[in-house]
């Protein structure tokens, strides 16, 4: 059977694990949704005729960028109990990733959801980008609002994106974070392969070196359906181990270094971006898992006979239930989440866009 999340108000455990030394942690551990007594509906697609058009982070119009300032501020200054607020949007990380749900309603008391290192991986993410977005566009009153990506596979993108960065006046930057690795902040190239020590390269070579890694991501490690996506994960399964061989290949590669990367080193848990717990808490997290989406679309375009989206039922429908736009309780499955234009969003691309890591054979 399918992984089915339960109602996530009214059946969330509200003190996570996965936490070291617990009694420092920097953000809660407290992890569950308000509850505002609404109960759980089926999900329906979008009806709108625009396309929120997601954009480069590197190179956004004045537009983009103040928009999307705009949109996290107002996130920011909306009372932490709201469904929408910006800590409620951190904490579905934690209840989704620290076992604040177990896996059918009743079935596995024992047995939490860990939507990473399976099969679950990008269309969890998928859906909690995709409401983020909707109610970060609302927020503002701008029905084409779209998310920046990290553009962390073309040279030019490599580095944390300027935007992110602490306003160098002193003006308070709601996109800033200050729990992140600040050997990595300024105009560093990113390392995709990153295992916890700098290397001391030259920028030539990392890039060079980063278009290898999206190469064997993308292409040579994830050849078939289960190598991109991670193996199965059902109902009554144990929650999969990082670091076991059946975790996707973007997810244990480019994805996980880039978390580790930014990540604070010295904090407890490496807080934001180094833990699970804390990392919904640093804006660039939702950046960074936008260009992780765009990943699985690239993968599909790249060899549309072979690169397909799982079809077995227990992937199909397993579901999510996430708080929407309108603060409805909403049930969504994956099979809902393989369709772009479905979901109303794509991602700018270049035109004729030539992959830098194409022929990038590592
Ligand atoms: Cu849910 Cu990048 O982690």
């Amino acid at each position: 059977d399918p992984i089915t999340t339960p109602d996530i108000t009214s059946n969330c455990r509200d003190l996570i694990s996965g936490v070291n030394d617990p009694d420092n942690a920097i953000r809660t551990r407290k992890c569950c949704p308000p509850d505002i007594g609404k109960t759980v509906k089926d999900f329906v697609f979008p009806v709108e005729k625009t396309l929120r058009m997601r954009w480069p982070a590197h190179k956004g119009t004045n537009k983009q960028v103040q928009d999307y300032k705009r949109a996290i501020q107002a996130m920011r200054d909306l009372p932490d109990d709201h469904p929408h607020s910006f800590k409620s949007q951190a904490k579905i990380h934690c209840a989704y990733c620290n076992g604040g749900y177990t896996q059918v309603e009743n079935s596995y008391p024992d047995n939490d959801i860990q939507i990473h290192n399976s099969w679950l991986f990008f269309p969890f993410h998928r859906w909690y980008l995709y409401f983020y977005e909707r109610i970060l566009g609302n927020l503002i009153n701008e029905p084409e609002f779209a998310l920046p990506f990290w553009k962390w596979d073309e040279p030019a993108g490599m580095p944390i994106p300027k935007m992110f960065l602490q306003d160098i006046h002193g003006i308070l930057n709601p996109l800033y974070d200050v729990y992140r690795n600040c050997d990595h902040v300024l105009d560093r190239i990113v390392d995709l392969d990153y295992d916890g020590t700098d290397k001391d390269v030259s920028d030539q070579k990392q890039i060079a070196c980063n278009l290898s890694t999206v190469y064997r991501d993308l292409i040579r490690n994830g050849g078939d359906t289960l190598s991109f996506f991670g193996g199965e994960y059902v109902a009554g399964d144990k929650p999969v181990a990082s670091g076991a061989k059946s975790v996707g290949s973007v997810e244990a590669g480019c994805h996980t270094a880039v978390h580790a990367w930014v990540g604070a080193k010295y904090e407890p848990n490496k807080e934001d971006m180094g833990n699970f717990y804390s990392s919904g808490y640093d804006p660039l997290f939702y950046c960074h898992h936008a260009n992780v989406d765009r990943m699985w679309k690239l993968w599909k375009d790249l060899n549309p006979s072979e690169h397909a989206d799982p079809i077995d039922p227990d992937w199909l429908n397993a579901s999510y239930v996430f708080y929407d736009e309108n603060q409805d309780l909403v049930r969504v499955y994956n099979k809902d989440s393989v369709n772009l234009d479905k979901l109303k969003y794509n991602y700018i691309e270049e035109p004729e866009q030539v992959f830098p890591w194409r022929n990038a054979r590592p």
